[in-house]
């Protein structure tokens, strides 16, 4: 069994996206992301802060702001049209879960597309669907495929099956690996948890990545001989021998299944720190889209664009 390590990966990606930054420098414009926290959700304030931090060592401008959980629609709906019109702000990123007085699509609907470095505005969406070049994919599907090519795992005419259906991962990383070209050209099954005979459907995944929010859901059973497995998810369960109460497992059950499987990723140091990598990555695209400084790596597959 192959360990998939995504933090030595995703370190890598960071070094290269510290080097196109200094490059985008020398063009005179420095990449800029926001990231907006509302309230304090405590896995929220850990993401925010790490997405601030990297950031700051790649070399993006960096804008963090935190509003209270008594935010209004109307204030954050102000924020982002001020983040939509400042130029030295190239994505704007608005951490979720928002408090229950924020409709959250209407937030999305309200970024700029060009500045919506998560991909979850329906332009971006739509672009996704289409083969678009020019769309800003979710990060964390981004991550999947990426951890795949850097792992060698052939994509193409590969059967994945994707069990889980969120606009944030399962549909967007099924779109991503259908596309046609490079990264692409899968056979993809979704699957979620009204899917008849799961076990069945997994078995045939040649890669089978996992984002159904459930810990340890997959099991030796689901999986066949050699497959490689992506697991997404990020579940804390009590564990009253760790320092802090608990301790983080995936939607995989990671030990019976690494004796099955050719390749998996960790959790946590799988998927989890690929997605910031992404995340800094999108932004140098939005950047690029937004300054004329475009050069698309492959016209014909997005997530490659660096
Ligand atoms: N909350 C958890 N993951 C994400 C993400 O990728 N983007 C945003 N905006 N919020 C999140």
């Amino acid at each position: 069994m192959n360990l998939i390590d995504g933090k030595a990966i995703a370190a890598r990606i960071n070094e290269e996206t510290r080097e196109r930054v200094l490059q985008l420098k020398r063009h005179g414009v420095t990449p800029g992301l926001a990231v907006v926290l509302v309230g304090d959700h405590p896995a929220s304030i850990v993401y925010v802060r790490n997405k601030d931090r990297i950031s700051q060592e790649l070399g993006l401008y960096s804008r963090k702001v935190e509003l209270p959980g008594t935010t209004s629609q109307a204030d954050l709906l102000r924020l982002v049209d001020e983040l939509n019109r400042d130029p030295q702000v190239h994505g704007i990123l608005v951490q979720s879960p928002l408090p229950p007085q924020i409709d959250e699509p209407t937030v999305v609907r309200n970024l700029d597309p060009l500045k919506d470095v998560d991909g979850f505005h329906p332009l971006n969406v739509g672009k996704l669907a289409m083969g678009d070049p020019t769309a800003l994919v979710p990060c964390t599907p981004r991550g999947c495929q990426r951890l795949l090519l850097e792992s060698n795992v052939p994509i193409s005419g590969a059967h994945v099956v994707v069990v889980g259906r969120s606009m944030l991962v399962g549909k967007p990383v099924a779109l991503l690996l259908m596309q046609k070209g490079p990264g692409g050209d899968a056979t993809v099954t979704v699957a979620h948890s009204r899917s008849r005979n799961l076990p069945e459907i997994t078995r045939q995944a040649d890669i089978l990545i996992v984002a159904i929010g459930q810990a340890q859901f997959i099991r030796a059973e689901h999986v066949r001989e050699g497959a490689t497995v992506i697991d997404v998810g990020i579940n804390r369960i009590n564990s009253p021998s760790r320092p802090a109460g608990y301790r983080l497992v995936g939607d995989v059950a990671f030990d019976e299944v690494a004796e099955k499987a050719g390749a998996i990723t960790p959790v946590p140091g799988g998927v989890g720190p690929m997605t910031i990598a992404m995340l800094m990555a999108n932004t140098l695209q939005a950047c690029r889209l937004q300054t004329g400084l475009h050069q698309p790596a492959s016209p014909t597959n997005p997530s490659i664009i660096p």
